[in-house]
């Protein structure tokens, strides 16, 4: 996730930060990324003695945050309050206020397809965020996709159970279709390069169009037509479709709040 950031980072003319790298064990990409962009890299944050930084982005597992912050705090200068912006999923922010008190600190979570270009990302700031802050890390995730602002940390348990898991809704939701089209007699390989270009195809014409997600829909279910039988099964009045959705979506979010608690 902090290799894509990166590569959201150097192909967007707009920011020019002076980048510095804190990895342990950089794969060839990083490496390339870092070398092509004369980005600087430390093996680990004890090589960081007397640097200076302005913002300090923490993309690491949450299991080691507590490590990880301590490294930083015995390192970086005390004195110097600097901005703060961490990805890492279900770790809130008053974790990073125990550590660096007074600092503006902004929780972002992205999801996957940040590494495509074409993530979503909530984010969210405690009171100390200024307006200059807000824009710098607004900018740095519209490198890499969409932004939203959210004012109430709460609801990143609700984005991480919708956007955060939400690839895999759609990976699930593509294979099922690939599985049915090969039960009904497509070769294995025809069902999956089908059903791919439809999720493909489908979310080209959500990306162009300004058009409702009802209306989309309603523009493809010809009266008396094909998808007009399938949606009356998936939209039918009890709506077991939907809340069955709803229901693991819950589960989901229900698994987030406990694991940020
Ligand atoms: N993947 C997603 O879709 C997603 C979505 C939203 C948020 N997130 C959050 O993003 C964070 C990173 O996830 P990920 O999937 O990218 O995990 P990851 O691939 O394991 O990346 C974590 C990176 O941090 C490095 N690291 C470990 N200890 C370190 C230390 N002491 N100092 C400096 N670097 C250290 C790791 O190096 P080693 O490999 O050598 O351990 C690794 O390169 C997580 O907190 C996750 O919750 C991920």
């Amino acid at each position: 996730m902090g290799g894509s950031l990166l590569k959201g980072l150097t192909s967007n003319n707009e920011l020019n930060f002076d980048i510095s790298v804190v990895e342990p064990n950089l794969i060839k990409d990083n490496y390339n990324l870092i070398s092509a962009n004369k980005i600087k890299h430390y093996q680990s944050i004890n090589d960081l003695k007397e640097t200076d930084f302005d913002t300090v982005l923490f993309a690491v597992k949450p299991q080691v945050i507590s490590e990880v912050c301590l490294g930083v705090l015995e390192n970086l200068d005390q004195k110097k309050i600097f901005s703060i912006i961490s990805i890492l999923a279900g770790t809130k922010v008053e974790t990073f206020e125990s550590y660096f008190g007074l600092s503006p600190i902004i929780r972002a979570m992205p999801n996957l397809a940040v590494s495509e270009g074409s993530g979503v990302t909530a984010l969210y700031g405690n009171n100390n965020v200024n307006k200059a802050f807000k824009e710098t890390t607004d900018k740095i995730f519209s490198g890499v996709g969409e932004v939203i602002w959210v004012d109430n940390e709460d609801m990143m348990d609700v984005v991480t159970s919708t956007s955060g898991s939400g690839p895999a809704y759609y990976f699930f939701l593509t294979e099922c279709l690939s599985l049915i089209a090969e039960d009904m007699g497509l070769s294995k390989e025809n069902a999956d390069k089908l059903s791919r270009q439809v999720a493909i195809g489908s979310s080209d014409i959500m990306k162009s169009s300004n058009d409702s997600l009802s209306s989309l829909r309603e523009k493809v279910t010809s009266k008396g037509g094909t998808t007009e039988a399938a949606l009356k099964v998936l939209m039918s009045p009890d709506k077991e479709f939907y809340n069955i959705f709803k229901k693991a979506i819950r589960e989901a979010y229900k698994r987030s709040k406990d694991l940020s608690n």
